[in-house]
This record gives C-alpha cells, structure tokens and sequence, in this order.
C-alpha cells in the first residue's frame, strides 16, 4: 500500500514515505510484548478461581469460597490472594523505571529482547512452583518483563511509523494484549478441570516470551534511537528501508534535531519535572493512564469468573463468560486499529467513556437490587443481562482507554524527554493496576454494587478531561508535536514562552 507524500491533518508537516512492508512486520512483531501483558492478565483471574489452585497455595480462601451461606460479596477478599495478582505491577514499575534509563542509552531493541527473556524465566518459576515464595518470584520476573516491554513497545512504534497510520499501528500493541488475554482465557477454561491446571496456565506464559524473544532478532532499530546515540549513517539506512524511499532527508533532519536538543539533556527526570514546556504532555500522559485503569477496566479482567461465580454461575459458565467478554474486546479493538487514524482520539476517548459510564451505572443498579448478601442471586435472568451488559462496557474500553491510553502519551512528549515522560504513563498504569488488583476484591466486600457507581463517576470526570484539556494528536508528526498542538491549545499555550 503506497501512501506518498502524507497530509497531515492540522497543515504544515509532510513527510514523504511509504508504508513499508517492514514497518508492519517490525510493529507486530514488537507488539508482541502486548501478548505477553495480555497473557498475563488474562491467566491471574482465572487460576485465582481454581479450586486446585487455591488448595495447593491458598486453602483458607478455598474453605471460606465454600462455605454455605458466605457473603457474595466477600468471598474472594484475601490480601495475600489479592498480592498474587498485583506483586507483578510493583515489580513492573520499578523495571520500567530501569527501561527508561536503558532504552536511551542502548536502544529499544536490546531492552525489548530483555523483556521476553525475563517473561520467560517467570513463566519456568511459576510452572514448576512449590510453594508460595516461588509462585511470587516468578511473579516478580513476569513483572521485570512487563515493565520492560510497556516502556519499551510502544515508543518503538510510535518511533518507526509514519504519522498517517502511527495510531494504527501503536494499536497492534493493545489488539496483542486483547488476544494475549483471550488466548489465556481458553487456556483456564482447558486447563481448569486438570490435575494441576494452574501449572499449564501460568507456563503458557513461555510460548508468548519465545514468540518476541525470536522475533526481536529480526527487528530494525529505530532511526530516532540510532540518531540520537550517534549512529547517523546506520540512521539514514533504516529510514530508507522502513520508509522505501531513498530520499529520506527531510525526516532525517527532523530526527536530527530533535536529537541536537536531546542529546544535550543529561537529566531528562529534572527536564522533565522543571522545565515549564514539559508540563502539558507529563500532565495529560500521566492522567490518560490514570484514568485508564478508572475506568474499571481490570475489575473485569481480572475478576470476570470471580464476579460472575459471585452472582452465582458455577465454575464453568463462569470461565465461558470470560472467553465470551475477552472475545469481544479483542474484536472492538480491531475496529479501533482501523478508525482510530480517521476519527481521531479525542472522539474515541469521549464515546467510550460515556458508554462505560452508562453500563456500570445500569450494573450496579441490577446489583443492588438483585445480589443481596446472602444467598443466590434473585432473578435467573439477571447474570446474562450483566454479561451482555459487561461486553457492552469492555466493547467501549477496547476502541477507547485501552490503546488510546498507551498511544498518546508515546506520541506527545519531545524526544528528550520521551522516554522518561512516557515512564511516568507506564508507572501510573502499574500503580492503579496494582492498587485496583491488590483492593479490588475488598472493595467489592465493602462497598458492593456501590463500586460500580464509583467508577460511573470516574467516567464522567475523564470525558470531560480528554473534552477540555487534551489536544487531537491524530497524524501529527510527533517531533512538531509542541509547534502543531500544545502551543496552540486554549489552556496549554500558557506553558510555552512565546516567541
Ligand atoms: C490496560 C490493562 C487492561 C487491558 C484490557 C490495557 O490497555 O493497560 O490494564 O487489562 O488493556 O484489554
């Protein structure tokens, strides 16, 4: 597919190129490290509702699931459970932290390949798991995976691709953690009858590691990387590969100036927090992440089978219905690869927010009314309508929140700042991930349906953020990102001496 010289939306840049076989082979391949987070995600939430699980490593939590006439609510709420879930995230903000400091200095790619190397050692430790200590190890080493390949995946994309499809193809990273959680989602329900089950789930884990970890040997490293330690000639070849067109000039000296000003930033997390014109892309990158995970969107991921076994389905039905809600985000997530670069982010961001709010609203409504504390729930009808009602809400996270939460902050910050500015997003994910993992389950215990209500709330404030403060990104080019947006938005300009 020749694209030419592109149009960019807003005027001025244009940049000549095509999309290039290798920019897509290269961006699905680093994508593949969405897999990896999906896997994982998906994986958590089922085998924490294993019976065989939980007796192996958490037999008080299988007695009081058991347990006749035990609160709906509350029959999941174990911290330790809970840490389970969420020690990977704290793990994963501190590789992240490293990511930002390594990825600079030695490149995307080399940190891309740690990445799988490190996923993949977790996955042995958790296979061949005895006790609880290593079921956390092997956690943590998911968590140096994750934290690694968050930084470092998206920033790639961003970096290789041309501005006219950049959101489309950032997308491959969240459409691979869309199928990396319903590929896991088949697995538990497989594996959930087995002798030891959990074992094959969290190994599983390997066969995405070894996917990016061969992958990554084919990979180009990205100009912008190359350029800024030096390495124009090897640069310029790249761009003429990813680009398929020799005369790669004006992108070249885009890239080199760019990397002028960064190469002379040596503390890019004092540039970062100090200097005023750094303020509008940390501010709204940061909170895209935060509210991200506001939108609820891991109670459902990971607690799926664990909410629906409390509105009374019995194991299997539950594992389907997840299979069921992961099928459909993976699908609503195609369709934002495909609209994403015509109907730009700001509309995506809004839609989605208001259908989540509207659906948690009306589950919360049938929760209260229909769950009570004790005993099964009220109306047979009530556990499908919330299903369909789940898929509704997942279906607008997946074209929205979901990949727009990790695309814009990678495509806003200048690239002295980039790595570091874009740590502060995948820092903030893993800290609401952790805080909505490790409290979720004791939060449903206290505040029952009322927690539905709450992230309703949480949607309505995010609309109206992404209404007001965050500027439409859509096909800029991201090293005139200041010039063609920040500088001209009504309450960010403020920030840039004018000159
Ligand atoms: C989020 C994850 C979430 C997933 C669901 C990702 O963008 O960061 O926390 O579980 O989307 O598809």
């Amino acid at each position: 597919m020749a694209v030419g010289v592109m149009d960019i939306e807003g005027g001025g840049a244009s940049l000549p190129g095509k999309t290039t076989f290798q920019v897509v082979m290269c961006s699905i391949i680093a994508a593949v490290g969405g897999l990896m987070f999906g896997y994982d995600i998906g994986i958590s939430g089922g085998v924490t509702s294993m019976d065989t699980f939980l007796l192996d490593f958490f037999p008080h939590v299988y007695e009081k699931k058991h347990r006749v006439h035990e609160n709906n609510y509350c029959k999941f709420d174990d911290q330790l459970l809970q840490l389970f879930t969420s020690s990977l995230y704290l793990a994963g903000i501190f590789a992240s932290f490293a990511a930002s400091f390594l990825c600079r200095r030695f490149g995307r790619k080399p940190i891309i390949m740690s990445a799988s190397i490190f996923f993949l050692l977790g996955a042995i430790l958790n296979y061949f798991a005895r006790d609880l200590g290593m079921l956390i190890g092997g956690r943590i080493l998911l968590g140096f995976g994750i934290g690694f390949g968050n930084q470092t995946v998206p920033l790639f994309i961003s970096e290789i691709a041309p501005p006219r499809i950049r959101g489309g193809l950032n997308i491959a990273f969240q459409l691979l953690i869309t199928i990396g959680i319903l590929a896991a989602s088949f697995v538990n329900y497989l594996t959930s009858t087995m002798k030891n089950g959990w074992r094959y789930s969290l190994g599983g884990a390997a066969v995405p590691a070894l996917i990016l970890l061969i992958g990554s040997f084919f990979i180009h490293e990205t100009p912008a990387s190359l350029i800024e330690r030096g390495k124009d000639e090897e640069g310029k070849k790249v761009l003429r590969k990813i680009r398929g067109i020799d005369n790669i000039e004006l992108e070249f000296n885009e890239i080199k100036r760019a990397t002028e000003i960064s190469n002379k930033v040596k503390t890019p997390f004092k540039e970062l927090f100090t200097k005023s014109e750094n303020r509008p892309p940390l501010v709204c990158g940061t909170l895209l992440q935060f509210f991200q995970q506001f939108t609820g969107i891991n109670v459902v991921m990971f607690y799926a089978p664990v909410l629906f076994q409390t509105m009374g389905s019995g194991n299997n039905a539950s594992l389907v219905s997840t299979v069921v809600t992961n099928g459909v985000n993976a699908l609503a997530t195609v369709f934002a690869v495909i609209m994403v670069d015509r109907l730009g982010r700001k509309f995506f961001l809004v839609e989605g927010a208001t259908q989540m709010m509207a659906t948690q609203i009306t589950i919360g409504a049938l929760l209260l009314k229909y769950l009570h504390l004790v005993g099964p729930i009220t109306s047979h009808a009530v556990p499908l309508i919330v299903l369909i009602l789940i898929c509704i809400y997942v279906s607008g996270f997946a074209w929205s929140w979901g990949p727009l939460g990790w695309l814009i902050p990678s495509e806003i910050y200048q690239l002295e700042v980039r790595t570091s500015g874009y740590f502060c997003a995948v820092a903030m994910n893993m800290v609401c991930t952790f805080v909505i993992g490790q409290f979720f389950l004791s939060a449903l215990c206290r505040f029952r349906s009322g927690l539905f209500f709450f992230f309703a709330v949480m949607n309505v404030i995010m609309g109206l953020f992404a209404i007001f403060f965050l500027p439409e990104t859509r096909g800029v080019p991201i090293e005139d990102m200041a010039e063609q947006r920040w500088k001209k938005h009504w309450h960010w300009k403020k920030y840039f001496k004018q000159n």
